[in-house]
């Protein structure tokens, strides 16, 4: 550790490569265990740094960002969502505040078609019967799930992520339609058709992915929206929890209109709803889309990145 090293504080574990780095290129404290904002201000007392790396478990509300010590140039998220944090509030105090955009969005993608794989051909259930001693055979007409291949795929927020996604389904001989505040250029839309407005589109949607940053969005998925789908459609959700009304989500997947879902996120993580986990047509992850070794690295690496530059005098790489 050096005086002359620019002062950070990592408020979260990273992995070994990323600790490691903020150890030698900087004057760190990084976090043993994972704090919230109360421990953050409460570190930034004996350590006051010039940047903090942040994660989802640090709900900076305007209120915490208003007591953030004046030493505080930089906040450095972490995750390419942000909505743990209030960014309006932290720019109009002058911060620079960072995410990490592009390094996570092949495994959120993944990890998308891995739960509409999942919900649509019950994976879930046919692994359970397996672990608890499979031994009677299943007739033709038995525990059938829905075939994803051929299927219409709408995708609501074409970002990277929502176009990682269509490439994967193109994969899959998907018809692929598309909701997002403006259309893509040809290039970016390859085929996919767009909808301006999303209750245009769900009518069509056999399947649907939800791909936008949680936040302003409200909560896109309500009772309607659902009701909208046509019947035996898959929902699935890696983005955030805060755009879906659970109980209405619930009471579709109950009522059998909808099929199954594939959910990654929810409006209270960690403590969740544990109704879903009652429900067997939902495949359930706990929010682990960007949960690989390389892209976890990835992600710790670009929230430095983003740190090196500001505390250079240089501007940030991914600002908000
Ligand atoms: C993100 O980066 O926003 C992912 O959801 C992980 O938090």
């Amino acid at each position: 550790m050096s005086a002359s090293l620019p002062r950070i504080l990592v408020t979260r574990r990273l992995t070994p490569a990323a600790t490691e780095r903020a150890r030698r290129d900087f004057d760190a404290v990084v976090a043993e265990q994972d704090m919230d904002a109360a421990a953050v201000l409460d570190a930034l007392r004996r350590h006051p740094a010039e940047a903090i790396l942040i994660g989802p478990k640090v709900k900076l509300d305007a209120a915490a960002v208003a007591q953030l010590p004046a030493c505080v140039k930089l906040i450095a998220n972490s995750s390419v969502g942000y909505d743990h944090m209030d960014a309006q509030a932290a720019k109009a105090r002058g911060l620079i505040v960072t995410n990490t955009p592009d390094v996570l969005t092949d495994c959120t993608a993944d990890l998308a078609f891995l739960l509409l794989l999942g919900a649509c051909r019950r994976a879930h259930e046919y692994e359970a019967i397996m672990r608890s001693g499979w031994r009677k055979g299943f007739g033709l007409p038995d525990m059938l799930g829905v075939r994803p291949s051929g299927k219409t795929l709408g995708i609501v927020g074409m970002g990277r992520i929502g176009r990682a996604m269509a490439q994967r389904a193109r994969g899959f001989g998907m018809r692929i339609l598309y909701h997002n505040r403006s259309r893509l250029p040809a290039e970016l839309e390859q085929g996919a058709e767009y909808f301006a407005d999303l209750h245009s589109m769900l009518p069509h949607c056999q399947i649907l992915s939800l791909h936008l940053p949680g936040g302003e969005a409200g909560t896109l998925m309500d009772a309607a929206a659902f009701a909208a789908l046509p019947k035996g459609a898959v929902f699935v959700n890696t983005a955030r929890g805060s755009l879906v009304d659970e109980d209405a989500l619930i009471a579709a997947l109950k009522s059998g209109h909808l099929f199954a879902a594939g959910l990654d996120v929810f409006r209270s993580e960690p403590d969740f709803d544990t109704r879903f986990a009652e429900l067997p047509n939902v495949f359930l992850t706990p929010h682990v889309a960007s949960a690989t070794q390389e892209t976890r690295d990835a992600m710790a690496m670009r929230a430095l990145d983003n740190i090196a530059a500001v505390t250079a005098g240089r501007g940030p790489i991914d600002p908000v």
